[in-house]
């Protein structure tokens, strides 16, 4: 399968896999099934939605599978989990209960299990989430790459399910901030600014009183804001006066947000992503806290299509956790031919050869089916 971004998407193009597009209090829908041959409705629809990209058939890539880090079934239950719980609390008008904890704890568990269970822990992520359910997808995505992290800085168990909790709940108290203010795409006013930066001590605020969860991981969603430099909010806490998991939460956050499609803005591809995040270390986060993040991010997912330094473009086969900017790929030639599979990082025959950049606006992309 390949991946081809919203904006190449072509009539007749055949679905690799679901497109997920809405979340309801029981499962998650697929709007469009694997297999949907593409028309100009259903690109409009894909746009609509604001997702960045979707994967496709081709016979060029008929061996190259896409593997998700968590399976699809809990994926589906976990997102329309976060939704029905967020919305409880949003319909107790910002109370927290026993039952909306136990059921985060028991996701937090769920995912740490799952995502301990994978061989080779790394993320191809290429943003899915469509605008209408941001939040939902937002938690669930933060929450996976908080957790790799911590299996980076070899975390137990029980922390990395804290971890996790702290991830799905990170952000719960915008539910209490008005729609218009969170989904603004414009500069937000100063006064507005105030409002938002209250999000993370909203929750902290109910779960503490109700001494609902540990002292770690109220603190690591109360701190999610911080930055390294103390410039961050609320309390302009400094180098290692943040808690761990909130420097953790806050490299995923934003990660995670720069690979999103915003109504706004496209989705920044991994590798775009991991630069702004590395220019931000020391200043926003915790150089070896990135360091440990960078471990399991593919900075060139497989399926994408990247450029080369001699010109030529080719599609990510393959990644290996041991060099994530040398995966193994195979040249696309503009006759449609391809290469054999080339190891980047072991064959020495193209050890001159790098990767420039994504393949989507290299003159050869001239993707047909
Ligand atoms: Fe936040």
């Amino acid at each position: 399968m390949l991946f081809i971004p919203t904006e190449l998407l072509r009539p007749n193009m055949v679905l690799a896999k679901d497109v997920n597009l809405l979340i309801t209090d029981t499962f998650s829908l697929p709007l469009l099934r694997r297999g949907q041959v593409l028309n100009e409705l259903f690109i409009k629809k894909i746009k609509f939605h604001n997702v960045s990209g979707v994967y496709i058939d081709n016979k060029i890539a008929d061996d190259i599978i896409v593997d998700d880090i968590i399976n699809e079934k809990l994926k589906a239950t976990v997102l329309s989990d976060i939704k029905k719980n967020f919305n409880q609390y949003k319909n107790n008008r910002g109370e927290v209960n026993i039952h909306i904890v136990d059921n985060i704890a028991r996701m937090a568990k769920s995912l740490v299990l799952d995502i301990l269970s994978n061989d080779e822990i790394l993320i191809n992520l290429i943003d899915l989430k469509s605008y209408d359910d941001y939040t939902y997808r937002h938690s669930l995505c933060v929450a996976i790459l908080s957790i790799t992290t911590g299996i980076s800085l070899n975390l137990n168990e029980h922390m990395l399910t804290e971890i996790a909790m702290c991830a799905l709940l990170h952000d719960l108290g915008k539910m209490m901030i008005p729609i218009e203010i969170i989904n603004k795409p414009d500069l937000l006013s100063p006064e507005e600014y105030e409002i938002v930066k209250k999000h993370p001590t909203i929750a902290v605020d109910q779960l503490r009183k109700k001494h609902l969860v540990s002292e770690a991981v109220l603190s690591g969603i109360a701190s999610h804001h911080e930055k390294y430099d103390g410039t961050g909010y609320p309390q302009g806490l400094k180098g290692n006066e943040i808690p761990l998991y909130a420097k953790i939460l806050a490299i995923a956050d934003v990660y995670d947000a720069l690979t999103s499609t915003r109504s706004y803005r496209r989705a920044c591809f991994p590798n775009e992503a991991i630069e702004y995040v590395m220019g931000c270390a020391e200043v926003h986060f915790d150089y070896e806290i990135l360091r440990a993040f960078l471990k399991n991010i593919a900075a060139y997912p497989v399926g994408t299509f990247v450029s080369l330094s001699d010109g030529n473009i080719a599609v990510v086969v393959r990644n290996l956790q041991i060099n994530p900017i040398r995966p193994i790929i195979r040249i696309i030639y503009p006759d449609g031919t391809t290469s054999k599979n080339i190891d980047l990082a072991q064959d020495l025959n193209y050890a001159n050869i790098t990767i420039v950049g994504m393949g989507y606006e290299n003159p050869n992309f001239a993707y047909s089916n």
